[in-house]
């Protein structure tokens, strides 16, 4: 995992997208991605969940899976769902979970309230990717995904955040949501890189939500993400022209 932060010291920007199947994962990874994430996001994207909250470890480990059976060469990160990680003997059993089922690294919620899991699961050898900012386990309790980082109080915390996960072994931090200035200060406090989504230019890396850069969950776009393809109106053009193919007697 020192070749992160080497790639940090280098100006090399890291890239990050999420898979939660073999068919996604194959062509995320045959493309050059760096990191693949079976993130949580699944619970909205794939499963048809409100919010992350509902995702279980059984969920996550099937999906971890799958993607696992598409990946050579990119870095496979897991998501520990929530409440799989409420103390440091949970995070580690959930972590060991998630890395028999194929994932090489794995990704929690939360800055200084999760530094002894964080400690548990990096002691027994497994890579933790962290993740601050806008926490969406923790959504139905803020009332929203909201911009973290608009107050300088808050921007000192969230650099006190990232630097307790650096210091207790992550390999990486993604900031969420955080306002892009604050990103820029906790991207030079830290010396591992930070990986951004909808935090703005000035972090070491970018990830996002492959079902949003790729137009395939047309319901919902976040603001700060710029599509590059349609493919939900691909799926329904094709479905359209089999549909009035197969009733019109063509095969
Ligand atoms: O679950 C997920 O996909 C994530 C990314 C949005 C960072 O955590």
């Amino acid at each position: 995992m020192q070749k992160f932060r080497d790639r940090k010291q280098r100006g090399e920007r890291v890239t990050a997208l999420t898979a939660y199947d073999y068919p996604t994962a194959r062509l995320l990874d045959e493309s050059g991605i760096d990191i693949i994430l079976v993130g949580d996001s699944l619970g909205m994207v794939v499963l048809g969940y409100e919010d992350t909250t509902q995702v279980t470890l059984a969920e996550m480990v099937h999906h971890t899976k799958a993607a696992a059976r598409g990946v050579k060469r990119a870095l496979l990160v897991a998501d520990l769902p929530i409440d799989t990680y409420n103390d440091p003997g949970q995070a580690l059993a959930t972590a060991r979970a998630l890395v028999e089922a194929g994932a090489h690294a794995v990704k929690l919620e939360g800055g200084v309230s999760h530094i002894s899991q964080i400690e548990a699961i990096v002691a027994e050898g497994i890579a933790v990717m962290g993740h601050i900012g806008m926490l969406p386990q923790s959504v139905r309790e803020e009332g929203g995904y909201k911009v973290k980082g608009r107050t300088q109080s808050e921007v000192q915390g969230l650099v006190r955040d990232g630097e307790a996960v650096e210091k207790a072994g992550a390999f990486a931090v993604v900031l969420e949501i955080v306002n892009p200035e604050a990103a820029r200060q906790i991207t030079r406090a830290l010396s591992i890189p930070t990986i951004g989504i909808g935090s703005g230019d000035h972090c070491d890396g970018q990830i996002l939500v492959t079902h949003d850069l790729i137009g395939l969950f047309p319901w919902f776009t976040p603001k700060f993400v710029s599509p590059e393809a349609r493919v939900a109106e691909e799926i329904r053009k094709a479905v359209q022209v089999f549909i009035e193919r197969t009733r019109s007697g063509e095969s």
